[in-house]
């Protein structure tokens, strides 16, 4: 057997109030957090605007270098269809508000997930926003819209059995490094800690293959009520993790 590791841990090791690279939120409990004030669950997704506002605000301030927030999976189809329409209506909405101050802070807009099935205005507006914020040297911002991991890793194989079949391949060449080279958060820094919130515990088909060596962090604070006080706390506790690539 090699004795070489199958490929190298990510530089950013934790510990020793090390600040994660890339952050990734499953933003959960809208829908709960409205419910309890007797509010329709709108109001919950409206909240939670807002507190997406104050993450980007605090993970920029934090020095983070890339933030992915799970806006829409590939499984929220399965919603009614006036709070799916509820949720386009919003992003459309952060996306007017405030991409002007997003660009003006030098964050770079970012969208992963399928995104070709969603409404072509909205589509246009991601692009615009993609485009424009492309050479910012702040915050790296990701939408994960339309995002299922499955999905993004049924994509990768497609696209390299295709590149095979042309005879653009070798199957023996492809590793780690090739395969990442093609999902969805390709370029990106490995992803360091991923938060859930609403107390659920589980990763309901996000960055699976990302996810790998990723510290997971479960809260129970419902996500229109996540601050940024919130982030702090939970980039600090990451600070006090040990990670070790299955090493000692
Ligand atoms: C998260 O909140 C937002 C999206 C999934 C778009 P939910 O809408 O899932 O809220 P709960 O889980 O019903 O409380
Ligand atoms: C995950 O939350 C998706 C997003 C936060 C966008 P869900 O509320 O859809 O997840 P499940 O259905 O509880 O697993
Ligand atoms: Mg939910």
């Amino acid at each position: 057997m090699s004795s070489a590791p199958a490929r190298p841990e990510p530089a950013s090791g934790g510990g020793a109030g090390v600040v994660p690279r890339h952050v990734a939120i499953i933003m959960d409990g809208n829908g709960r957090w409205a419910k309890k004030r007797m509010l329709p669950r709108v109001a919950g997704h409206r909240k939670g605007a807002d507190a997406v506002r104050a993450a980007v605000r605090t993970a920029g301030e934090l020095g983070i270098e890339a933030l992915t927030l799970y806006a829409f999976s590939s499984e929220n189809w399965r919603r009614p269809a006036d709070e799916i329409s509820d949720l386009m209506g919003l992003l459309r909405h952060y996306l007017r508000s405030e991409i002007d101050e997003l660009d003006a802070n030098g964050v770079r807009f970012r969208i992963i997930g399928d995104h070709s099935r969603l409404e072509s205005d909205l589509v246009r507006m991601l692009e615009e926003a993609s485009e424009r914020t492309a050479h910012n040297r702040g915050l790296t911002l990701v939408i994960a819209l339309n995002y299922g991991a499955q999905d993004e890793l049924v994509r990768v194989a497609r696209s390299l059995a295709a590149d095979a079949k042309a005879g653009l391949l070798d199957p023996a060449a492809i590793d780690a490094e090739v395969f990442e080279s093609r999902l969805d958060t390709q370029g990106l820094p490995p992803l360091d800690l991923l938060i859930r919130t609403s107390g659920e515990t589980r990763l309901s088909n996000f960055l699976l293959w990302q996810a790998a060596y990723a510290e997971l962090m479960f809260v129970d604070t419902l996500w229109p009520d996540f601050n940024g006080d919130a982030l702090r706390d939970a980039v600090a506790a990451y600070g006090r993790r040990e990670r070790r690539y299955g090493g000692l």
